[in-house]
């Protein structure tokens, strides 16, 4: 059995914690193998819940448990993580500016930024799931500049997951019948890219399955508008499947995967993509570390691939913008 390890999760009070706790607690993100001191952080008025969470947890027996407590101070919460995992943001509200939006989150991953780079251990690794997580996630890592940049990650895992569930709905197959690198680039936003044209359906290349008019016609705007399209059914955003695709993150991250699985990372130049943004890449992960992939891009099959790539990008960096990063 390992050293445990300190694993703080923000918004713990929140829908999409609630359904994430048990599954971390139960090994799911960091392995059966790895014992954890968790930390939950919300703001004061929160409180009162999380010790009714905390009760929760404890009467849950997980044997990897090894320590719990609550904060609404991030400069307590921070200290000494291994890892955290950012849940709470302000939460877009019919009718809000988007500049609002970006400025009120901010000021959240601001504070969270500074504490992180005060006290968390300089290894800490972060996986940011608050909206807008790629802009929120490049603002935490700018304020926690004694952080390598590597060990920030924005949460596009759930799409991925839509589009393997997608596809699996059009083939009549499971996800086992797909091999091959399927991933999404871009944003957590409506401008974000599907990429199939590695990807095989039973051996056979996914567009010669179900058709490149399906890819581009509905598949792809389909995975782009699912989180409304959940909002406009439930009334609330996605929470379950958030919660699921955080722990596939959270797993191929630190325990290891030999598949190809989307991440937003730290832009480095790779497939035309500027430095300066969180940006979602094919990634393979091996002992806690992320690669981006090289896929073959072939543009006579794919025009558009590179311009869609490009508008993504520049809504990353509007966002930016907006901000105040840039
Ligand atoms: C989702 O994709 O379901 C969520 O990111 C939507 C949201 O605004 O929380």
């Amino acid at each position: 059995m390992k050293s445990p390890i300190k694993v703080v999760v923000t918004g713990a009070a929140g829908r999409i914690a609630n359904s994430i706790l048990p599954r971390i607690c139960h090994g799911d993100g960091f392995g059966f193998d790895q014992p954890i001191d968790l930390v939950l952080l919300d703001i004061a008025p929160a409180l009162k819940v999380l010790n009714g969470v905390i009760m929760e947890l404890q009467d849950c027996s997980f044997p990897l448990l090894r320590g719990i407590e609550a904060s609404a101070d991030p400069m307590v919460a921070f200290k000494d993580a291994d890892f955290a995992l950012m849940l709470a943001s302000c939460p877009y509200q019919p009718g809000m500016m988007r500049l609002d939006f970006l400025t009120r989150n901010k000021a959240i991953f601001k504070e969270q930024g500074i504490a992180i780079n005060a006290v968390a251990k300089k290894t800490i690794k972060v996986l940011v799931v608050g909206n807008p997580a790629n802009t929120n996630c490049l603002v935490l890592a700018a304020h926690a500049p004694s952080i390598p940049r590597k060990n920030f990650c924005a949460l596009t895992r759930l799409d991925h997951n839509r589009a393997i569930s997608q596809l699996c709905f059009q083939a009549k197959c499971t996800p086992a019948d797909i091999s091959g690198s399927i991933c999404i680039f871009g944003n957590h936003s409506s401008t974000m890219v599907t990429f199939t044209e590695d990807g095989t359906i039973k051996g056979k290349p996914v567009a010669d399955v179900v058709g490149k008019e399906f890819l581009v016609s509905q598949f792809e705007p389909r995975i782009q508008e699912r989180g409304y399209a959940i909002i406009s059914e439930k009334g609330s955003p996605s929470v379950f499947s958030a919660a699921s695709a955080a722990i596939d993150c959270i797993h191929d991250w630190m325990v290891g995967t030999d598949r190809v699985v989307s991440m937003a990372v730290a832009s480095s130049g790779k497939y035309g993509i500027p430095e300066g943004v969180f940006y979602s890449f094919p990634c393979v992960c091996k002992g806690g570390e992320w690669e981006i992939v090289d896929l073959k891009v072939d543009p006579t099959r794919n025009p558009e691939l590179n311009t869609k790539l490009q508008k993504s990008y520049e809504e990353l960096v509007s966002e930016a913008k907006m901000a105040g990063i840039y």
